[in-house]
């Protein structure tokens, strides 16, 4: 079996590939390396002793794409591919629009046009906005609150009417709840660029002492502790979770979403916490304002994704943040693009 992946340079997608070679599927990666760099393929190459693939190409260029399709017999194709900082896509909105729809537009119609009508899409729980209730079920109201938000919504309803269309789609629609962590060897892991957006990579980089301090977004949530509250997943287990849905892919199951996520809660100070006794480093925090778009609490109920794809979470927080301080202690420049 051969897998097309999409983005597969970047966090989540060189993860997936290393579980997928370590499956033993064929792998062919496709990224325009807009955010990753090729020395996350080598390492990827170097963790798993197998070879994949790869073509620097952009999901923009049809052509690009099509190149691929005629090169290789391709049997799925995992879409990680896509732009991702939600304060970002509120300043150009255009350019999210453009590179996520139109990027999975094009890559749509060559899988249709060879076709090859297996697809495992990244999507977010950001697509249930401001759940009403908590955990967060699949089947909760769907909205958007930010242009990255609505592309994923609108992916999602683009590969929704298509299936209607033609029933011979096969598509996951998966949820990931907040990754993190990084490979256990410290050979690959999250490498933002510039300061990051995201809790752990900065807590991590505040433990390493490339940052002064944490600010807090809020303190005063309706929360235990009155920080945010998140259902932080480790990497390798999201990775796993597409290893599990190709399968089910494979057996023609129309539409299937899931959520990816461990059900679990942790505030931001636990976080913090967390991360100090791992590190074996204080970490230094403030509490800030509250940041604009952000909800209190966002945890999964993950049993539908346990009981039809015989997936769940079994990484722990401890492990979360033993693997994100190797993979920064290791790397403190990360890929050092
Ligand atoms: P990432 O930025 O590390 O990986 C995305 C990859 O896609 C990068 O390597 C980038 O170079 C590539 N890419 C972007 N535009 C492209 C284009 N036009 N053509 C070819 N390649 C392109 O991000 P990630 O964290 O690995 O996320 C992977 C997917 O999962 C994304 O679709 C993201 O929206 C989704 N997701 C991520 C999170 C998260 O918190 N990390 C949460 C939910 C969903
Ligand atoms: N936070 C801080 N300080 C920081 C960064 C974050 O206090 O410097 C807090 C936030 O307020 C929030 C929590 O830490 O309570 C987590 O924030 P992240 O930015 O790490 O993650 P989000 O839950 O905001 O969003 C992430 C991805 C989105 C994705 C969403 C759900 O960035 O793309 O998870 O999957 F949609």
């Amino acid at each position: 079996m051969r897998i097309l992946v999409t983005g597969g340079a970047g966090y989540i997608g060189s993860h997936t590939s290393v579980e997928l070679l370590n499956e033993n599927y064929d792998v062919v990666v496709l990224d325009n390396l807009s955010n990753s760099c090729e020395e996350a393929l080598n390492r990827v190459k170097n963790i798993t002793g197998k070879s994949l693939e790869f073509y620097k190409a952009d999901i923009l260029n049809k052509q690009d794409i099509h190149d691929i399709f005629s090169r290789h017999k391709i049997d799925a194709v995992i879409h990680f591919a896509g732009l991702k900082a939600v304060g970002e896509s509120v300043g150009i909105p255009l350019k999210y629009f453009h590179n996520n729809i139109t990027g999975t537009l094009n890559l749509l119609e060559v899988m249709d046009d060879f076709n090859v009508k297996n697809i495992v899409f990244s999507s977010s729980a950001t697509v249930y906005g401001d759940p009403a209730s908590l955990p967060i079920k699949e089947d909760f109201p769907l909205s958007a609150t930010n242009p990255y938000g609505r592309t994923k919504l609108m992916i999602e309803e683009i590969l929704q009417d298509l299936y209607v269309s033609d029933n011979r789609w096969n598509i996951a629609l998966l949820r990931y709840f907040n990754p993190v962590g990084a490979h256990e060897s410290g050979q690959i892991g999250e490498d933002p660029e510039g300061i990051p957006n995201n809790l752990v990579p900065y807590i991590s980089k505040v433990a390493v002492g490339l940052l002064d301090k944490v600010n807090v977004f809020g303190n005063d949530y309706d929360t235990s502790d009155g920080t945010g509250v998140r259902d932080y997943i480790h990497v390798k287990d999201l990775a796993i979770g597409h290893i599990k849905t190709l399968p089910k892919l494979f057996t023609k199951p129309g539409v299937v979403i899931y959520n990816l996520g461990t059900g679990q809660g942790y505030s931001v100070l636990e976080m913090i916490k967390g991360f100090e006794k791992t590190s074996g480093k204080e970490i230094s925090y403030k509490i800030a304002d509250r940041r604009p778009g952000d909800i209190a609490a966002c945890f999964a109920d993950p049993l539908k994704a346990k009981k039809e794809l015989n997936w769940q979470a079994v990484k722990t927080l401890d492990d979360m943040c033993k693997d994100t301080w190797r993979w920064q202690k290791n790397n403190p420049d990360g890929y050092q693009k």
